[in-house]
């Protein structure tokens, strides 16, 4: 069987290195891919990343399986296009991926269901937010509605800068925000204290088959300091989600948001991803939906994945999960992203990258924002490179990603030197 894979990120290589594997795959495309799905011999990139032409694409290749990585293109409404055209496509359609793409449909709903979130309210009247934010006081959190690439959240420890953050998405638009029918909007939330942890499932409208726990790091420095980005490293799995913490979170998070988006006729299927926000007594809530796998979580969770990734989504597209277990290595796996200079505000580009480790079992490096010209691999665009290893503890995986990586060179090349803190520390 042919597949596609849309996208160009870590997490696209990730997958697209696991379906490459798969019994029954002749051949992977990546669309459009990057510098290392370009090298990789296994996989094939296609310069496409217009909905129609990916469609076009997929008939004139007899493509069986796409499976898409961003949710810009599932906003864009690629499942609803590609099912229009008979392919089989995983992932939601436009009208469930309003789950990511408005923060206000993804907290009505779960308002409505009673799903566990923090309190919040929905403004597009400047002043009224105002207003709203002296009432209630700091810390609290200011959202954009429409999608932001990690960009349209801030989380305010002060009253001024609340009031500044609703002048920078709601007034002036100084965040670039993408914003929904209707206009800016904005979501102010409480604050909630706690650990954070990623829960990311495959539904197929009815059934759901969890996947391992991850935990990523947002922000952009060591001990969690500096802007939030769009994730600076992860492993897996989260010692915070415990069992107890995992049957809430399904009992009380997935459970009800699949039979939820079914009973109001927008059945969900793809990858469902709960950020979740675990507080000090075991009690999980929701801090935002994705509809889509994470990335850098991709890159840990499909090392450490030993099903068949292709029979897998085959049952979630044929609605047959129902029954479906996977089989996980035990050991843990960690990923740290180097990113380029500049990222997140300005990222270098066009720096020429090298001393790449070679690829192992217990060692590969998924690569982003690349490209390859004349042979030559670039920088090309904010996170670079995922560096991703195996190992027996959390510090031995730690330990090999970081050994792994200490020859990559490239200008102003930025990477934590933390990653998977909290889990050492237990
Ligand atoms: P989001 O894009 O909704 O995931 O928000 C980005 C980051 O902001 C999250 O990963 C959290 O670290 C933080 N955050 C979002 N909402 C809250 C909240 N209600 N309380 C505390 N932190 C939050
Ligand atoms: N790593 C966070 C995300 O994929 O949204």
């Amino acid at each position: 069987m042919k597949v596609l894979v849309l996208g160009s990120g870590g997490r696209e290589h990730a997958l697209a290195w696991k379906l490459a594997q798969a019994e029954r795959v002749s051949q992977v495309f990546v669309a459009p891919g990057n510098g290392g799905t370009a090298r990789d011999p296994l996989l094939t990139n296609v310069p496409l990343t217009d909905v129609r032409a990916l469609a076009d694409f997929a008939i004139e290749q007899k493509v069986s399986l796409t499976v898409v990585g961003p949710e810009g293109l599932l906003a864009a409404g690629v499942v609803d296009e590609f099912r229009a055209r008979g392919l089989r496509i995983f992932g939601p359609t436009k009208a469930a991926a309003q789950l990511e793409s408005s923060k206000a449909f993804a907290k009505d709903f779960m308002k409505r269901h009673g799903i566990p979130t923090a309190a919040y309210e929905v403004f597009s009247d400047v002043a009224a937010a105002h207003a709203y934010i002296d009432a209630q006081g700091a810390p609290i959190v200011i959202k954009a509605d429409g999608l932001a690439a990690g960009k349209g959240v801030v989380v305010a420890m002060t009253i001024a800068e609340a009031h500044e953050a609703i002048d920078w998405i709601l007034a002036d638009n100084g965040s670039g925000v993408v914003h929904n029918e209707g206009g800016a909007r904005v979501v102010i939330e409480q604050f909630l204290a706690g650990e954070e942890a990623s829960f990311i499932v495959l539904c197929d409208g009815k059934h759901v088959v969890p996947l391992a726990t991850s935990q990523d790091h947002k922000r952009l420095l060591d001990h969690d300091e500096g802007p939030n980005t769009g994730g600076m490293g992860a492993y897996s799995p989260a010692p915070v989600v415990t069992p107890n913490v995992h049957a809430k979170v399904m009992h009380e998070i997935i459970l009800p948001t699949i039979a939820g988006m079914a009973r109001d006729g927008v059945p969900f299927t793809g990858f469902l991803y709960a950020g979740l926000m675990i507080d000090a007594q075991g009690e999980p809530r929701t801090v935002e939906f994705n509809t889509r796998m994470g990335d850098p979580e991709t890159q840990p969770i499909m090392m450490r994945l030993k099903s068949d990734l292709l029979e897998l989504l085959l049952h979630a597209t044929d609605g047959t999960l129902d029954g479906v277990e996977l089989q996980w290595d035990r050991r843990v796996a960690l990923g740290v992203v180097m990113a380029a200079g500049g990222y997140p505000q300005q990222p270098r580009s066009g720096d020429a990258i090298s001393g790449l480790p070679a690829d192992s079992e217990a060692a590969m490096v998924f690569h982003a924002g690349t490209t390859e010209v004349d042979g030559q691999l670039l920088t090309a665009g904010g996170r670079v490179l995922c560096v991703t290893a195996l190992g027996e503890s959390v510090r031995k995986a730690q330990q090999l990603a970081y050994d792994s990586l200490v020859n990559i060179q490239f200008e102003g090349k930025q990477y934590r030197h933390d990653i998977g803190h909290r889990a050492v520390k237990r």
